[in-house]
């Protein structure tokens, strides 16, 4: 019987427990080898590569072997044998055994590949356009199995948890996640258009109210934003919500779910997660996404800098929005001049304007023991309070950071991770830990918008206040405190979520504090304030990032590395090459007329 299936077990997955039998393979030739007469072929599945041996003595496969290519698609059937002594290879799974090839067929031949499978050096571009060939290649594949673990991981917890699985709609309106839509125009209602999700916010909150108390999905959210290589214009949320969980309830719960995920999928004892508070973040790290691998912080200056001569110092000093910081980087002063150069441009990439520095040469020779630009215009008793409150000794560098705090904070967190992450970090223990999770929490309700004059939802506007700050929501929006938290891991934020607004008159006040009047509420979330109406229970719950979750599991750089098929930066699938341009038909049915560009 066994002998008629097409295959009967993976390439990469023959061993020695298979010696003697016979067994048949289907796969992709990654190599052929003529050895003297004799030619190997390495044969590759999902699982992995094994050797096949054809020998000149069985004249007719051999001919077959002789015509093999890179990619051709071929099933062998032979015998499993152990390896020669001093041939075999630990690398590989099936690295004792190989297959004596009795026959072979190819399945399929296969054009010339436009590159080596093998190859490290691809471009992304190569990689995007050739996709299918790119993702035959381990990395990807191993990439993607892992997906799947994880997610089966994440369906197995949030079952064993009384949490079900509701689809929501793709065809919706327009959720306040704070993204551009991406828009779907309606032919049957002609002017009108439908939104893809940025997530499924508002449904899973209508599900709480409709009594589905406990709800997941890992569903596809939409965003048209500025990408980065954590950021996807659609990506995968495992989103969830649950009712008549606090919020410390609902963080223990999902922490639990990420940490037996690393458990199961990759063999990792996540360390339990600290919790620190969004200001605490941002005085020590000036990050809500801080890594903590990286073993600098911040010193605080703001106060010291008042009185000196130094204008770059004292105006922010002086500034209410104004911030001044210290990052001191033990070991420093061995840093080239063109190392600090090199910072310095990197900082302005986040608008700082400069990067004034300090090699402390000697701290016991006071001002002479100093080297730096700047110095000379501050006051002995500033430098004294320099060295004291960043603990500067002999061999440090301390970077100084002066501007509008959310320049500052902006620039010298990154520069502390650029830091941290540099050869020099690592030579010099800047980096401890393998994984470094933390929650932030207490994030505020709201934030200024300077050009547009108003105040935005730091989360999103369903997020409710903390007990007691509902009465600030329109007289001291700045004051008010969300029950809102980010789980952060290695410097990247993995979800974000927050206890929701369950009552209508609540919610009624963050869109007057949000300048939402009550007519653009009703229009825009009517349906919500309605729902909220009808004994809608205390909810909250959260979202993480499926692709960020899987990068940070595999290793990958980017996102497009766990993605089957991402799009670019640009926002292009360069595979099909979408999006594209439509028939004029297909735009008079949806009743668009275009502005500047000539349809096809
Ligand atoms: P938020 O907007 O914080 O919350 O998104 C949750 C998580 O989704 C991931 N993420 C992304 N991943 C890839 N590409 C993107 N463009 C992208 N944008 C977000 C991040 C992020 O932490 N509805 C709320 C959740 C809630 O309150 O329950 C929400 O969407 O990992
Ligand atoms: P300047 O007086 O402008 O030549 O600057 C003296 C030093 O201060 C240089 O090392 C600059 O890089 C640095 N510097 C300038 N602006 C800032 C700023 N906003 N924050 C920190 N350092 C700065």
């Amino acid at each position: 019987m066994s002998s008629q299936k097409m295959r009967t077990t993976y390439c990469g997955l023959v061993t020695e427990a298979l010696l003697g039998q016979t067994i048949t393979l289907c796969g992709w030739v990654n190599r052929r080898r003529d050895h003297g007469g004799v030619i190997f072929v390495d044969l590759r599945d999902r699982e992995g590569y094994v050797q096949v041996v054809c020998d000149p003595d069985r004249a007719e496969t051999f001919k077959v072997a002789e015509g093999l290519r890179n990619e051709f698609c071929v099933q062998v059937k032979g015998l499993v044998r152990a390896r020669p002594a001093g041939t075999t290879n630990d690398h590989l799974k099936s690295g004792k055994i190989e297959i004596l090839c009795h026959e072979l067929t190819v399945l399929n031949p296969s054009v010339t590949p436009p590159f080596q499978l093998d190859d490290e050096n691809l471009s992304e571009t190569t990689r995007l356009v050739h996709r299918v060939l790119d993702l035959r290649r381990p990395y990807m594949q191993n990439n993607l199995m892992l997906r799947y673990k994880v997610t089966m991981e994440v369906r197995k917890f949030l079952d064993a948890n009384g949490f079900i699985d509701i689809e929501t709609p793709m065809l919706t309106k327009s959720t306040p996640e704070g993204a551009r839509d991406y828009l779907v125009p309606s032919r049957v209602h002609d002017g009108m258009f439908f939104a893809l999700p940025q997530s499924p916010q508002l449904f899973k909150q209508l599900l709480m109210v409709a009594g589905y108390d406990r709800y997941y999905q890992i569903t596809k959210c939409f965003r048209d934003e500025d990408l980065r290589a954590d950021r996807q214009p659609e990506f995968t949320q495992i989103d969830v919500e649950t009712s008549f969980l606090d919020e410390e309830e609902i963080r223990t719960m999902f922490e639990g779910m990420i940490r037996s995920t690393f458990k199961n999928v990759i063999g990792v004892d996540m360390p339990a997660f600290p919790v620190m508070t969004h200001t605490e973040a941002m005085r020590l790290y000036g990050s809500d996404k801080p890594d903590l691998r990286v073993q600098l912080e911040f010193t605080e200056l703001t106060d010291v800098m008042k009185d000196v001569d130094f204008k770059v110092f004292s105006g922010p000093a002086n500034s209410p929005d104004g911030r001044v910081v210290a990052l001191r980087v033990p070991g420093g002063s061995e840093m080239s001049r063109s190392e600090i150069d090199g910072y310095t441009e990197f900082v302005k990439i986040y608008g700082a304007k400069g990067l004034a520095w300090i090699k402390v040469n000697d701290i016991a020779g006071g001002r002479e023991g100093l080297q730096s630009p700047i110095v000379k215009n501050i006051h002995d008793a500033a430098i004294a309070e320099i060295l004291k409150r960043t603990g500067a000794a002999s061999g440090d560098l301390i970077f100084f950071g002066a501007d509008k705090a959310k320049v500052v904070n902006d620039a010298i967190g990154a520069l502390r991770v650029k830091v941290g992450h540099s050869e020099f970090g690592k030579a010099h223990g800047l980096m401890q830990g393998e994984w470094k999770p933390l929650w932030v929490v207490d994030f505020p309700m709201f934030e200024f918008d300077d050009d547009a004059q108003r105040w935005n939802a730091v989360h999103h506007p369903f997020t409710s206040p903390k007990d007691g700050h509902e009465d600030w929501l329109e007289t001291d929006p700045g004051r008010c405190v969300a029950k809102a938290y980010d789980a952060v891991l290695n410097g990247i934020e993995l979800g974000g979520g927050s206890v929701r607004i369950h009552r209508e008159d609540v919610q009624s006040k963050v869109f007057r504090a949000l300048k939402i009047d009550a007519e653009e509420a009703q229009l825009k979330f009517g349906f919500l304030l309605d729902a909220l109406q009808y004994g809608a229970p205390p909810h909250g719950g959260i979202a993480i990032g499926l692709d960020r979750f899987v990068m940070l599991m595999t290793g990958a750089e980017s996102l497009r590395d766990v993605i089957a098929f991402p799009k670019t930066q640009r926002a292009q699938d360069l595979l099909t090459q979408a999006p594209g341009p439509v028939d004029e038909k297909q735009l008079r049915e949806l009743h668009i007329k275009l502005r500047n560009t000539q349809t096809a």
